[in-house]
This record gives structure tokens, C-alpha cells and sequence, in this order.
């Protein structure tokens, strides 16, 4: 049994950086050697397939969360040591309706989550969750089994439009569901020096979020958007651009916070 960190990326809008975030954040730690799992929970299947897997004939995390088997039969290795994943496909998309009866459905992640986490075969780090690009049960089961939150921000236009009712969703769910869920921090993507913008979104959201808003902003660079369709992390893809050098710049960010949170305790 491990003590598992479980961390959600989360925003309710698409193609803000969710998936580009988890794959390359989980990557910059396993090179640090420590086991990361990857739970893609988007029945787009983009961290499935980003990590170069496809789904066809292996259990998934639908199949997981319907019963089918058991969370470890769910787990696949990526190329990269360390890191390994629960795919998805779009038969995820089908869940909700599926179980619109279960009145404990909410926590049908959670539990079987926890069930793998402390059993004898869980040896990992850090559990990082892709959430789908909505508010609705798939997120809320990620919201209900995370202790803490990174939400990427688009540093573009309509960056902050949603934020409340994010926010108040988290809220809501930390209330009645999750005591401990807290954002750890907010992660600003896609930035453009050139761009007035990306300054604006930039400030809004540290006024708004304050400390949260970490100091590494990722930049918009063409390499991240090509590395999914090579099926690697941009981190072996071109481990020397500026995408891959602002993602370990956040991972080291990211674990520091951890010091900070010894130190405090
Ligand atoms: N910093 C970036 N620079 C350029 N393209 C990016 C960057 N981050 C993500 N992308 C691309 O933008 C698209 C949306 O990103 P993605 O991580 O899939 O967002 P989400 O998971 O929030 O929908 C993808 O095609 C991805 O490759
Ligand atoms: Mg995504």
C-alpha cells in the first residue's frame, strides 16, 4: 500500500491545455522515478491516445466504473517507465445515462479508486485524472475522489468566463461530497508574449486565484500540439523546446509545493 496523492485537472471548457497538462506533468515525474497513473476519464480518449495507446480490446475505465473489471485489469503501461494508464473511449460517454439510477453514483470512482489504493498492489506516487471538458457526473466523480485540483486557464479571450461557476461547483462539492478537495493551484496556457491578451488573462486570474496561480506559465508552442499525434509526450518528442522546458519548469513548481505544505504542517 502507497499513500497516493490524487490530483484532478479540471475545467468545464475544451482544448484549454487539460490533456497537455496531465500527460506532460505525469511524464516530468516519472523521470524523476516516481510511479505516476494516468486515469483518462474523457470519453475523447485524448491522454489514451496521446500516450500512444489505443483502446480497441482492452479493458477501460468504463468497464472499470460498470463493474466489468476489476480497477487493476484496467491498468496498461505507456513506453514511458513509471507511468502507466486507465484508457478510455467513448463508451464512457455512456455512463451517465446508464447509471442514472444509482443513487451512490458520485462516488463509483472514488470507491473503487480507493479500494486499489489501499490494497497491496498499489505502488504509485501520484494519480493524476483527465477530466472531460464538462460540469457533469464524469467530473463530479473526479472531484469527489481528488484531494486537490490543477485547472488550466487558456491565457485568451473567455479564459475567465466559467471560472464562477467552476468555482462554485468545487464549493458545492467540498461541502456535501469532499471536505478535503482544494484547488492547488492554476495553471495559465497557451500564452502568447505578444499577445496584449495573454498579459490581461494573466493578471485577472492572480488577482482572482492570488498564490494559486503558479509562477510557470506554459507557453503556446507548435511542438506540444504536434507530440499527440505521434503518440508521445512532447517531453521525448522535443525534450528541448519551450513547451517541454516550461512543463518540467512546472513539475518542479508543483513539487515544491509539496515542501511548503511539510514545512506548514
Ligand atoms: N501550450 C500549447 N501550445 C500549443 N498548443 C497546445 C498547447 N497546449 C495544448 N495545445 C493543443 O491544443 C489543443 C487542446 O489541448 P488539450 O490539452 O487537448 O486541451 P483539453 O484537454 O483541455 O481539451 C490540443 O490540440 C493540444 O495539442
Ligand atoms: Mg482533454
Amino acid at each position: 500500500m502507497k499513500n497516493s496523492q490524487i490530483i484532478s485537472v479540471i475545467n468545464q471548457k475544451g482544448g484549454v491545455g487539460k490533456t497537455t497538462t496531465v500527460i506532460n506533468l505525469a511524464t516530468a515525474i516519472s523521470f524523476l522515478n516516481k510511479k505516476v497513473l494516468v486515469i483518462d476519464l474523457d470519453p475523447q480518449g485524448n491522454a489514451t491516445t496521446g500516450f500512444g495507446l489505443t483502446s480497441a480490446g482492452e479493458k477501460t475505465v468504463y468497464d472499470v466504473l460498470n463493474g466489468n473489471c476489476n480497477f487493476e485489469d484496467a491498468i496498461k503501461d505507456t513506453k514511458i517507465d513509471n507511468l502507466k494508464i486507465v484508457p478510455s473511449n467513448v463508451d464512457l460517454s455512456g455512463l451517465e445515462v446508464e447509471t442514472a439510477n444509482e443513487n451512490r453514483r458520485a462516488f463509483l470512482l472514488k470507491d473503487k479508486i480507493e479500494n486499489f489504493v489501499n490494497s497491496e498492489k498499489n505502488n504509485f506516487s501520484y494519480i493524476f485524472i483527465d477530466c472531460p471538458p464538462s460540469l457533469s457526473l464524469l467530473t463530479v466523480m473526479a472531484l469527489v475522489v481528488a484531494k486537490s485540483l490543477i485547472v488550466p486557464l487558456q491565457a485568451e479571450f473567455f479564459a475567465l468566463e466559467g471560472l464562477s461557476q467552476l468555482v462554485k461547483t468545487i464549493d458545492r462539492i467540498k461541502i456535501k461530497l469532499n471536505p478535503e478537495i482544494d484547488i492547488r493551484g492554476v495553471l495559465l496556457t497557451m500564452f502568447d508574449k505578444r499577445n496584449k491578451l495573454s498579459s490581461e488573462v494573466d493578471a485577472e486570474a492572480r488577482k482572482f486565484f492570488k498564490n494559486k496561480v503558479y509562477q510557470t506559465v506554459i507557453p503556446r508552442n507548435v511542438r506540444l500540439s504536434e507530440a499527440p499525434s505521434h503518440g508521445i509526450p512532447v517531453l521525448i518528442y522535443d525534450k528541448s523546446c519551450s513547451g517541454s522546458r516550461s512543463y518540467l519548469n512546472f513539475a518542479d513548481e508543483f513539487l515544491r509545493q509539496e515542501n511548503v505544505m511539510e514545512s506548514a504542517a
